[in-house]
């Protein structure tokens, strides 16, 4: 075998295969990585969806709170969230957004650590919307099945 050919196979084909592999590599997980963060609605266009509900996930929520409308079944250190739209509303004067982001009592404590970001508060104030108008419907049918 020639020098130049014994070379080329024993240093630079592997060296240059194993960049391949890593270039490929980072972007199978860049491509994963978007699509995950994607998916858990960090883009507030998935408010609404069945993506936007992920939110509740991933910002630990569910750890506490139930939110029986969207289907999430969590903790139940909280109240069940489904609605807290209104609740909120009539208890502190104040909108979803708002008391999240000023928020008191036991979510004060909840939040200090963690602020939640403007983006999310949207989110999560567009599902919580959501569920009130789920649970509200749930009711009126009650309601007539009753009547
Ligand atoms: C460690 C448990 C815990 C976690 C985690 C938690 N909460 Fe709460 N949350 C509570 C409790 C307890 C209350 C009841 C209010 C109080 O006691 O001050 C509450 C109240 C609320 C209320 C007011 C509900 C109402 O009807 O008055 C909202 C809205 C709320 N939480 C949203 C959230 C959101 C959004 C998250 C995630 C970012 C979250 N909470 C995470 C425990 C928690």
């Amino acid at each position: 075998m020639p020098k130049i050919t014994k070379r080329f196979m024993t240093l630079w084909a592997p060296a240059i295969a194993g960049l391949i592999i890593i270039i490929t590599l980072s972007f199978v997980e860049l491509y994963y990585s978007l699509k995950i963060s994607d998916g858990i609605g960090l883009n507030s266009k998935k408010a609404g969806t069945p993506e936007g509900k992920k939110i509740f996930y991933k910002l630990g929520c569910v750890r506490c709170h139930n939110i029986r409308a969207l289907g999430i079944k969590g903790g139940h250190v909280g109240p069940d969230l489904s609605g807290a739209y209104s609740d909120v509303k009539k208890v502190y004067k104040e909108d979803v957004n708002s008391f999240l982001k000023n928020p008191t009592g036991t979510m004060y404590f909840v939040l200090l650590l963690n602020r939640l970001s403007k983006e999310d508060r949207k989110i999560i104030t567009a599902e919580l919307k959501k569920a009130q108008n789920i649970q509200d419907k749930m009711k009126n049918k009650k309601a007539y099945k009753r009547g």
